[in-house]
């Protein structure tokens, strides 16, 4: 297993957000966290990348395992190094007065010149709109836009494994269908292992390999997407009937 939450407990100040959380994520695999507006997700992705408090939740008990070793005791920027692990935050947090361009060279500051043409060779085949938009400043960019720049520059970390935050988050239909099956590409073709979180199940069900369903910092449910879909609970609640 790559990835394994063991029991995790964890809060901010004296309100506790996540109750005793356990899930796994095997390589390669796209797995999903649904769950409703304010049910952890968030906080678990900011714990799994051990950002600090007050903006993530501090870990009161429990593990998060990265193969098999204990990664609380790391800071996030060596999760970043030594898991190759990258967040893609909710809300991108793109630098909206720099460049597409700027704000891919930015996240690869640690990488060798021949890796970052490299990743910036594959995000540009993945994200063609990204290369005509290179030179543009980013606040200018739209929704769509500005998501595939905030994917583009986790890739740029050289991540095996991402984990994204609502990435439907604000955009069209089409434009959500298109991430998701950008991000299924990634999977197929690299390899990526995927941990993404969504308020959109349906959709986020139709990429990944299996589920856990969050409600108030506790899974409730968990298994295969196929399982989880025809789940008459799930249907009704998560996926709207
Ligand atoms: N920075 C924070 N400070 C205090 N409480 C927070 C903070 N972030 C989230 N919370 C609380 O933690 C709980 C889980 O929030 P969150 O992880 O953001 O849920 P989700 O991403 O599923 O919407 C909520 O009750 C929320 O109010
Ligand atoms: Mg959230």
């Amino acid at each position: 297993m790559m990835i394994r939450v063991e029991n995790l407990y964890a809060g901010y100040g004296k309100i506790e957000a996540l109750h005793g959380l356990s899930f796994e994520v095997d390589e390669g695999e796209i797995v999903t966290l649904i769950g409703a507006n304010g049910a952890g997700k968030s906080s678990t992705l900011k714990a799994m990348m051990r950002l600090a408090p007050p903006e993530a939740p501090l870990v009161s008990r429990g593990d998060i395992l990265f193969k098999g070793k204990s990664i609380l005791p790391l800071e996030a920027h060596k999760v970043v190094e030594q898991c190759k692990m990258t967040l893609v935050p909710e809300g991108r947090r793109i630098f909206g007065n720099l460049t597409v361009m700027e704000n891919l060279h930015l996240a690869a500051w640690t990488r060798s010149k021949e890796e970052i043409a490299g990743n910036l060779e594959r995000i540009f085949d993945l994200f063609p709109r990204l290369a005509e938009r290179a030179g543009q400043q980013s606040d200018t960019l739209s929704g769509g836009e500005q998501q595939m720049l905030a994917v583009g520059r986790a890739l740029m970390t050289g991540c095996s494994v991402i984990l994204l935050d609502e990435p439907s988050m604000g955009l069209a239909p089409l434009l959500m269908y298109d991430m998701f099956r950008t991000l299924k590409r990634l999977n197929t073709e690299s390899g990526l292992t995927i941990v993404v979180v969504e308020q959109n199940a349906r959709l986020a069900l139709e990429v990944a390999d299996r589920g856990y369903v969050l409600n108030t910092g506790e899974i409730v449910a968990q298994g295969s997407s196929e399982e989880l879909m025809r789940h008459s609970h799930i249907k009704e609640v998560y996926l709207g009937g």
